[in-house]
């Protein structure tokens, strides 16, 4: 299952991350796939929003630390492994504790540790397509994309 989502401000991204997270289960993991600028940062600021991460927590891309963790309804683990050396620094920190936790992992350049991602990984590919425009493709598990699909035609998208 593949659902096709067109953002036409980072607002809507916001709203599109928001009824994802409301849709996560504990040990989620959802690999963000997009050039730079594509607004996978600013899905993930939706996707905390969904998991009530309190307004008082900026979430900002954790450039040099690999990753954020915030508390939410259920803890929001935000990596964004665009400098990532090896795959060893995420031994290292004990990734598996995250991806396998019980909260909700969000992972940016997800593509480049494409043999780590546990099955059920959802994964979302946003692209390009003018100023203000992005396309968000969902895919990888559809039990979630099916409950997120149908918040969306309810009109949340
Ligand atoms: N429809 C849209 N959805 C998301 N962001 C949008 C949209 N339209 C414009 N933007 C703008 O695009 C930028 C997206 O930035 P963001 O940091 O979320 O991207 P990113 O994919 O995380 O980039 P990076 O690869 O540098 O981490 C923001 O400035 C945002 O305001
Ligand atoms: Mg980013």
């Amino acid at each position: 299952m593949k659902i096709v989502i067109a953002s036409k401000s980072s607002e809507e991204t916001l709203r599109i991350g928001r009824i994802i997270g409301e849709t996560a289960s504990p040990g989620e993991v959802i690999a963000l796939v997009g050039e730079l600028g594509t607004g996978k940062t600013c899905l993930t600021q939706g996707i905390a929003r969904g998991l009530a991460v309190p307004e008082a927590y900026p979430i900002t891309s954790p450039t040099f630390t690999l990753i954020n963790e915030y508390p939410g309804q259920l803890a929001l683990y935000h990596f964004d492994i665009y400098r990532l050396e090896g795959v060893k620094d995420l031994e290292d920190m004990g990734y598996e504790d995250y991806f396998y936790g019980g909260g909700v992992t969000v992972i940016e350049w997800a593509e480049r540790i494409l043999p780590l991602l546990p099955a059920g990984t959802l994964f979302v590919y946003l692209a390009y397509r003018g100023e203000n425009d992005r396309e968000l493709i969902l895919t990888g598990n559809n039990e979630l994309i099916g409950k997120i699909n149908n918040l969306c035609k309810e009109g949340g998208c």
